[in-house]
């Protein structure tokens, strides 16, 4: 993957300060877009590190709700507030809330996002092209038995990043691997066009998993991967993010399933309704199925249980294909992290870069050392999540007053 491909695929900008660790007080934060929805209490005490107490309760999002309208939606996660609050006996106290929303949004301040597209399986109506902020606080309104200040709006890398840098300053890079697949990263100001000063810097929110839509992935994508991308809700679309994240690599598994038994390599060549039903084979039985210390034997009682009858033979094959999807993925990734590692140290004019990426989510091995070597990265994996992040932001936007435009 060419470096300047990835460059040139930036979309999104996120601007905020790096936190001074000064900052106190009690936060609400919302973390949509993940495995999880969950709504948290974020307590930081003395402003010193290691001193965020959070509480936290996960609420479902029904699949009707994903896919019906935005007012559903955003009702339902305003229901899940109240629902937290009462838990909490918090209902009076008007909190400052930080909104971690894991989908693309055009920011134009660090308290508005409109949401470009939908992701990883939502698709609520009248959403896209709205922004998020106004969405809830009109939600909020319409309920009218709480009042909350809607502060900060972030995407899961940026949380997670900010999670991270708390215990470690040296974090600049915010890794998700996991349902969806993105980066963010530290820029310079002055190379950031389109937003005025050239001091400092800024976060840049880089959407990695939408590389590919203009086609330039096309030389490294395979018919399987067509496959799952026209069986997706967004044909087309999150081209990358379908070659690298969870969501999708169970699917890649099975299309590749199919073709060989078709070719009679596998399951005696017998296509099963169970084979042909979508979403099987989800990532986790293909994490399983991967892992060295599963006995052969073991791969067969999974796929039994997928309702797949397998020979001995089969299950070297299906643990060979979980194998080569989830390497590929792991190398794509670490690509694309070579790519970005590398931009920081020659953005910064140095021979030798040693940094930290705060990662996240289901699938986060990389090997990133490989591809560019001149640059030295740790990976610390998030303990607490990006509501904690988004919640030190609302912390930094609040007490510092950053601007809203
Ligand atoms: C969580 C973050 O810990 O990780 C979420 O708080 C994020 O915001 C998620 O989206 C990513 O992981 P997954 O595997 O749940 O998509
Ligand atoms: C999807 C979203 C992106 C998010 C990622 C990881 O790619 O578009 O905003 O960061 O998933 O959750």
């Amino acid at each position: 993957l060419s470096r300047l491909y990835i460059f040139k695929h930036f979309i999104i900008l996120i601007s905020f300060v790096v936190v001074t660790f000064t900052e106190r007080g009690k936060y609400l934060a919302l973390d949509l877009g993940g495995t999880n929805f969950r709504v948290l209490v974020v307590k930081i005490r003395t402003g010193m590190r290691n001193s965020v107490r959070m509480y936290n309760k996960i609420y479902a999002i029904p699949l009707e709700i994903m896919q019906g309208t935005g007012e559903e939606l955003f009702d339902h996660i305003v229901q899940c507030i109240s629902d937290f609050l009462d838990y909490m006996g918090m209902k009076n106290t008007r909190l400052p809330l930080g909104f971690t929303f894991s989908f693309p949004c055009n920011q134009t301040g660090i308290d508005k996002g409109d949401l470009v597209s939908w992701t990883k399986g939502f698709k609520a109506t009248d959403c896209e092209g709205y922004d998020v902020v106004d969405l809830l606080r009109e939600a909020i309104k319409r309920r009218n038995e709480f009042d909350l200040d809607i502060v900060a709006i972030v995407n899961d890398t940026v949380g997670t990043m900010m999670t991270c840098a708390y215990e470690d300053p040296k974090c600049q890079i915010g890794l998700i691997a996991g349902t969806g697949s993105n980066v963010c990263y530290m820029e310079e100001m002055n190379n950031i066009e389109f937003v005025e000063g050239d001091e400092g810097q800024m976060c840049v929110n880089t959407e990695w998993g939408g590389f590919g839509e203009n086609d330039n992935t096309e030389d490294i994508r395979t018919r399987y991967d067509r496959e799952v991308d026209g069986g997706s809700l967004n044909p087309g679309k999150q081209r990358f993010e379908k070659m690298t994240s969870g969501m999708y690599l169970g699917e890649i598994v099975r299309q590749i399933l199919i073709d060989l038994t078709k070719r009679g390599l596998l399951f005696r060549g017998r296509i099963t309704e169970r084979l042909k039903t979508k979403g099987i084979f989800e990532t986790k039985f293909l994490s399983q199925i991967e892992s060295d210390r599963l006995a052969l034997l073991q791969v067969r009682s999974i796929l039994q249980s997928l309702g797949l009858d397998s020979t001995c033979d089969d299950s070297i094959i299906v643990k060979e294909v979980c194998g080569a999807v989830s390497r590929r993925a792991a190398q794509l990734c670490g690509a694309g992290m070579a790519a970005v590692v590398d931009k920081i140290r020659e953005n910064r004019g140095l021979d030798h870069l040693e940094i930290t990426v705060g990662v996240d989510g289901t699938l986060y091995k990389l090997h990133p050392q490989e591809l560019a070597p001149n640059c030295k990265v740790d990976f610390i994996l998030s303990e607490d999540g990006s509501g904690k992040g988004a919640a030190l932001i609302t912390a930094v936007a609040q007490q510092h007053h950053i601007e809203k435009q």
